[in-house]
Parts: structure tokens; sequence; C-alpha cells
């Protein structure tokens, strides 16, 4: 898993050389005049490089790093659920509840996810480990009923298996 650096009132973000490396990596896959284009990747990695969520301050910043007026990245921010707008714990417990994952008993899954972490979804706990979220489709709905966890997609979930999973995250 990745550490994340963390953004506070008194550091401007600004992305690391390794991000700076990524960041020419990803504007190679476009043509030179559409590398706005490249928006949503960039904010991926500026969620990663900025503590796990985008402050206006961060997408302001996107939006300097990259030429845009800063419209342009706030419409697409708020538009996508997987761009976090507020904190979030050091683990993000996103449980899918869209209908094959409903199908397959996602209800009891969110229900053990609640139980265990005493949080309701868009929750983080008082210890700041988790956030829960209740999401649409990951694509995984073979598999169903599934969560991810930070990068980490957890399938064919059982209550029992949710208890397991979440104590034995580090
Ligand atoms: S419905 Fe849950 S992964 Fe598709």
């Amino acid at each position: 898993m990745n550490e994340r650096s963390t953004v506070t009132s008194e550091a401007k973000p600004r992305f690391s050389e390794d991000a700076l490396q990524q960041i020419q990596a990803i504007y190679r896959r476009y043509p030179a005049d559409r590398r706005q284009s490249a928006l949503m990747p960039i904010l991926h990695l500026a969620q990663r490089e900025f503590g796990g969520w985008l402050s206006r301050e961060s997408l302001d910043y996107v939006a300097e790093f990259m030429g845009l007026p800063p419209i342009r990245v706030y419409e697409v921010a708020t538009f996508y659920t997987m761009y976090n707008l507020k904190p979030v714990g050091r683990y993000h417990v996103q449980a899918c509840t869209n209908i094959s994952c409903w199908l397959c008993g996602s209800d009891a899954i969110m229900g053990a996810l609640k139980n265990k972490l005493k949080i309701q979804p868009g929750g983080t706990t008082e210890d700041k480990r988790f956030t829960l979220a209740e999401v649409e489709c990951l694509g995984a709905c073979v598999n169903a009923p599934m969560m991810q966890i930070n990068d980490d997609y957890y399938e064919n979930l059982t209550v029992d298996k949710v208890a397991e999973i979440i104590d034995r995250l580090p």
C-alpha cells in the first residue's frame, strides 16, 4: 500500500518528483494538443499524492499545473465518485450495493461493515483508520458481493469474511 503524503494548511500541494515523472508518462498517452484529456488520471494521481483526497487547494493546483480553468477541474472532480472531496481514513472501504452485489447479499455485507466499524456509510472512525462508503458497480459483478479497500478488491464476500478481512488489516 502506498504511503500518502499529507497536505496541511501550511504546506501547499505540490507534486513529488516521482509524480512529475508519472505525469510525463501520462501525457505521452495523449496528442500534444489534447493534454487536457489527461485530467482524470492526473486527478487520480493528485489524490494519492495529497493524502487520499482532493481539497479545493489541490484542485486549484491541478488546474494551474495543467493550465486549465479551475471550473474544468471542479466539474470532473465533483462528478465522479472515485474522487474524494473530503478526508478519508487510512483504509477507504467501498462496498458495492449495485444490482449484482445486492442480489448476492450486499445488504448483509454492508450491515457487517457497519457493525464491525461502528460507522455509517460516509463516516470515518474516530481513530481515522476507516472510512466507509456505499458505491455503485465496481466491475466485479461476477464475484459479487464485493468491496474495495484502497487499491484491493475483496470478492465473494460473506459476513464472516468481512470481519476477518478488517481484522487482518495492519
Ligand atoms: S454490482 Fe457490484 S461489482 Fe458490479
